[in-house]
């Protein structure tokens, strides 16, 4: 690599770690960072997009100018947009700003800009560069990509287990498999979440908090999706003074007359079937662009069938349940070749005190 192109890819990386500063915080817009250089080459602003409704990163940059922008260069991790949102095209800043060449990572896959950005920039005689560090921006807003792309929102389907992997007793109890470290993990990991999502028998057994406990305002939406509606009077999730609840419901088999007994601070929204690809799509539509599922084995297993899930995160603790009375992470896939069995990939290992932790990435 040469010294120029070495030089470049610092920049370029730079702006995709201001980018991610706006983890979890962006929905749903993606995480941007730009970066300005001067003539000389010398850093002159950065900026990154701070959350949805607030500035673009761009903006920000030119915000921040320490000095005339003109004959200078810009990278940016995403195409710049051209279209009138909450807030100006960035296109049209940057043509003005007399900037001479812009780096732009990947094209940004929302209609309204795909391509149109670069086109613009082309036309004002700016020399654009398209592909540099492609792989990084591309898993950085691998979420927003996948809901512009499908119209839903990326699933992550988390869940805790034994060695023996079984994630609780029959009778209900499931309080505590991991140890605490893993715990208050999980408490922050729901920090880059827009929802978590769990079934109306998880809220009946374990009645969850589902909250970052205060890391992130506001916190995630918490979702129940149900086909009963069977949900109890008296639920931690009624406290909307903790995290806004949104209940979904299968109008097909719920008996609506229980609709009264949710308090009236819980959102309800009716679906017309069972099918966990309505809820990853209700959520999209909302703005969420990646959603946490922390659901037993029946609805996570219908999750994986309707292909919700992008991606999985298990922890497995050093203890043993036992077979007959304990319960599995999930339900018959009816596989019977192996061939036909999910397979896992990009796993990602690590040790949380004495519980194992393993990301992995689900092709569907
Ligand atoms: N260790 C862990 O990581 C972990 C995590 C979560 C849960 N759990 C345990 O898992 C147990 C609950 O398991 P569960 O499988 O009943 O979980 P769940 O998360 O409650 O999912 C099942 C419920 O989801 C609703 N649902 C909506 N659409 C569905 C569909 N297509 N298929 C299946 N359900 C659908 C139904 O609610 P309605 O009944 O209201 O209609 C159903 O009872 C609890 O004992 C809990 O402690 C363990």
């Amino acid at each position: 690599m040469s010294e120029s192109s070495k030089e470049n890819t610092k920049w370029m990386m730079r702006a995709i770690s201001l980018a991610s500063l706006g983890k979890g915080k962006t929905s749903p817009n993606p995480m941007v960072g730009a970066v300005i250089l001067d003539k000389n080459k010398n850093l002159i602003a950065e900026g990154f997009h701070h959350k949805a409704g607030a500035p673009h990163a761009e903006a920000m940059a030119f915000n921040n100018l320490k000095k005339d922008a003109k004959g200078g260069s810009m990278f940016v991790n995403l195409e710049p947009c051209c279209h009138q949102g909450k807030t100006p095209p960035c296109v049209d800043k940057i043509i003005t700003s007399g900037i001479k060449k812009i780096y732009i990572s990947i094209e940004d896959p929302d209609k309204r800009v795909s391509g149109k950005g670069i086109k613009l920039l082309k036309a004002a005689g700016i020399q654009v560069d398209l592909g540099l560090c492609k792989k990084e921006s591309l898993e950085l807003n691998k979420a927003f990509i996948y809901k512009n792309i499908t119209n839903k929102a990326f699933g992550v389907l988390k869940w805790a287990m034994s060695i023996d992997g079984r994630i609780g007793l029959k009778n209900g109890n499931s309080k505590w498999i991991t140890n605490e470290d893993s715990r208050s993990l999980v408490h922050s990991s729901r920090a880059e979440f827009d929802a978590i999502i769990i079934g109306g028998n998880t809220l009946r057994k374990d009645n969850p908090l589902l909250t970052t406990r205060g890391l992130k305002t506001p916190e995630p939406l918490r979702v129940v999706f149900t086909k009963t509606l069977d949900l109890p009077i008296k639920s931690n999730l009624w406290d909307c003074n903790e995290a806004k609840t949104l209940v979904i419901y299968d109008s097909s088999t719920a008996n609506e007359s229980f609709l009264s007994l949710i308090p009236k601070c819980v959102e309800v929204e009716k679906v017309c079937s069972d099918n966990p690809e309505l809820i990853s799509k209700l959520l999209a539509k909302r703005g969420c662009n990646k959603v946490l599922w922390e659901c037993g084995p029946r609805l996570a297993t219908a999750a994986i069938k309707s292909n919700c899930i992008q991606e999985i995160i298990t922890f497995i603790a050093p203890k043993i349940l036992g077979g007959e009375n304990s319960m599995n992470p999930f339900g018959d896939f009816e596989f019977r070749e192996m061939h036909e069995i999910i397979k896992l990939s990009n796993s990602h290992v690590s040790l949380i005190s004495n519980d194992i932790c393993v990301k992995s990435s689900l092709k569907n």
